[in-house]
């Protein structure tokens, strides 16, 4: 393990590293919860999780395993930020579902909601599918930035404003391998 001047132990050596925001025992111990959730409310429905790609690749991949339900698992792919940090608002599908959602009950399992805007756009698109229900599992929610105040079912962590990377989340397609979350310290 190779560690930060601040003395944070990382997965590997990277200027761009900054402080640890949520360890990796913490983001499983919460992943166990949450699946322990679902399992209980969705325990004669078994649902439908939508893993938003690419960001949630690895949070779906550990809650599908923490969900004791014979779950189905399907993927889209938006595209909201490019290589940026920042939301520019403007969502576009890059890769659709192959199940048809109609009479499904739907979890859209999202990496994390800053702004709102990816998920007041796929809830909208997802909506007019017709599932018989649809809820979203977020694992991270950035405090107080959201324009759009979509009813969250399932919530990870909120976190602190400052953008971070790991756990699925990325800067320009790195980063996505640390199994946990720290702030972003580069220019993007
Ligand atoms: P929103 O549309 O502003 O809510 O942004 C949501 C999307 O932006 C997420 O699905 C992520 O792909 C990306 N995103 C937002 N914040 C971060 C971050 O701190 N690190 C990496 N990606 C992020
Ligand atoms: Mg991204």
């Amino acid at each position: 393990m190779a560690t930060d001047p601040s003395g944070f132990a990382h997965h590997f050596a990277e200027p761009d590293l900054g402080p640890v925001v949520v360890g990796e025992d913490k983001i499983r111990a919460r992943i166990i919860e949450l699946g322990a959730e679902i399992t209980r409310d969705y325990a004669d429905r078994p649902p439908l999780l939508v893993c938003v790609l690419k960001g949630a690749f690895i949070f779906l991949a550990d809650l599908a395993r923490a969900i004791r339900l014979p779950v189905e698992v399907d993927f889209m792919a938006v595209s909201s930020y490019g290589a940026s940090t920042r939301s520019s608002g403007v969502v576009r599908i890059v890769k659709d579902l192959d199940i048809d959602l109609a009479g499904r009950h739907v979890v859209l399992v999202e990496d994390i909601v800053d702004s709102g805007l990816t998920l007041t756009y796929l809830r909208r698109n997802l909506a007019a599918r017709q599932p018989a229900s649809l809820e979203v599992c977020a694992l991270f929610v950035r405090q107080g930035n959201q324009k759009t105040h979509e009813e969250l079912r399932y919530v990870g962590f909120e976190i602190p404003p400052a953008f971070v990377l790991g756990f699925g989340l990325d800067v320009a397609e790195r980063y996505r391998n640390l199994p946990y979350v720290c702030e972003f310290r580069g220019s993007a």
